[in-house]
């Protein structure tokens, strides 16, 4: 027995779906929305919905689809306070840091991780998320990236496997690189559906990160990369060469570091997605990745929070749409756009069926459209454009994901 729900009364409807309505954002104004069960079953002119069980009035609010936080890293306990602090005073960010977060995961229980994974989790729904992906990246043993990814898959969409975050205070770099390209990978691989690496001078360089990636793709696992961060650095060119899905950061670019983002996409292929991570470019002081020129030049754009408690320990993707077009130069369309479908892109869950590498069929998110999850986020706002013009307000009113009502 199939149960209906229609949305009516819908002031601005961003469907994400060129062929539906208006640019990027394929805007329609007067539409309605059906949900049958936990998928959209049909998108259209309010004058023709068909009936449903029950009615919601949207009152002339936008809708949009659900945010998909495509990168973050919310496995882990403790608090950086002091750290901050001191970045706030002058002190630049080198990722030291990580090796506190490390240090309190490892002490924390199963119970007391999973309880502020879900606190976080929790969080970002309040404020209109309905997919996250996070990684691990905090354990950095097998038995506490085991767990950690064990806990995540319990409770977020996605998990990406960042054993090769930092090499552990205690380990010798090149058999903690041995670890995480063999066994630590294959006793995580069961839990995650990708493998990031986090590319960068202090972290791993480009021979160590090209044999994560390696060990990665030998296992039928998707990549990422953590690239060109903190410097110029061959985090966005191994990603392209490497098909990653992603390359996330992306501040400090050249233009063949562009130009090679723009070519994966010709084609029609799934290219590499450049992920900009505004909260984190503002927390740590460093220049905004340059979002307004990988548009122009053709390339797939994501915007994620970066959640976690060293460079970005928010979860407020509506904080980066705002940062996005105020300072980043997007459009609003564009930007929402990079927060929702961008994001699924970057995850693989743009399209209807994919398999991910575990077999289980992933549903379509990050758009309004007859066939994708029923992930909505309605807007005390009769205009998307309202989470720029008004940034910093509480402008969620509610939020579906796969049809069921959870704000
Ligand atoms: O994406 N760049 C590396 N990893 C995180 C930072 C983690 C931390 O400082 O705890 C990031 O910014």
């Amino acid at each position: 027995m199939t149960h209906t729900q229609l949305i009516d009364n819908i002031g601005e409807l961003t469907t994400n779906d060129p062929s539906l309505g208006a640019g990027i954002g394929g805007r329609i104004s007067g539409a309605a929305v059906v949900i049958e069960d936990n998928r959209i079953a049909w998108v259209g002119p309010a004058s023709q919905a068909p009936a449903a069980d029950e009615r919601f009035d949207a009152a002339g609010r936008a809708l949009l689809p659900g945010w998909v936080d495509s990168h973050t890293h919310l496995v882990f306990a403790g608090d950086r306070t002091a750290e901050f602090e001191a970045r706030m005073a002058g002190e630049s960010y080198a990722a030291g840091g990580i090796n506190v977060t490390v240090a309190a995961t490892r002490a924390a229980s199963d119970e007391a991780l999973a309880a502020n994974l879900d606190r976080l989790v929790t969080e970002a729904r309040h404020g209109g998320t309905t997919t996250l992906e996070t990684k691990t990246g905090y354990g950095l043993t097998v038995a506490d990236e085991v767990r950690s990814a064990q806990i995540a898959c319990q409770i977020v969409d996605a998990v990406t496997f960042l054993g090769a975050h930092v090499v552990p205070a205690e380990a010798d770099p090149v058999d903690y690189l041995a670890l995480v390209t063999g066994p630590m990978l294959d006793a995580v691989a069961p839990y995650v559906t990708a493998v990031d690496v986090f590319c960068e001078a202090g972290a791993f360089d480009r021979a160590a990160s090209a044999r994560v990636l390696e060990a990665a793709g030998a296992r039928g696992l998707a990549t990422r990369v953590h690239g060109n961060q903190l410097g110029h650095g061959p985090g966005v060119q191994l990603a392209v060469e490497h098909g990653a899905l992603s390359v996330d950061h992306v501040g400090f670019l050249d233009d063949a570091d562009v130009a090679a983002l723009a070519d994966s996409w010709r084609g029609g292929g799934h290219g590499t997605v450049a992920t900009v991570l505004p909260a984190c470019d503002l927390s740590t002081r460093m220049p905004l990745a340059p979002a307004r020129q990988l548009l122009d030049a053709g390339v797939t754009v994501a915007i994620a929070s970066n959640g976690n408690p060293g460079t970005s320990y928010t979860s407020s993707m509506a904080f980066c749409v705002a940062t996005a077009v105020l300072q980043m130069r997007l459009t609003i369309q564009e930007a929402v756009h990079a927060a929702t479908r961008g994001g699924a892109i970057a995850l693989g869950m743009h399209e209807d069926g994919w398999l991910d590498p575990r077999g289980i069929a992933q549903p379509r998110v990050g758009v309004i459209a007859e066939g994708a999850r029923a992930d909505l986020h309605l807007l005390d706002a009769p205009a998307a454009t309202h989470l720029a013009y008004r940034p910093g307000m509480p402008l969620t009113a509610a939020v579906w994901r796969a049809g069921t009502r959870i704000v």
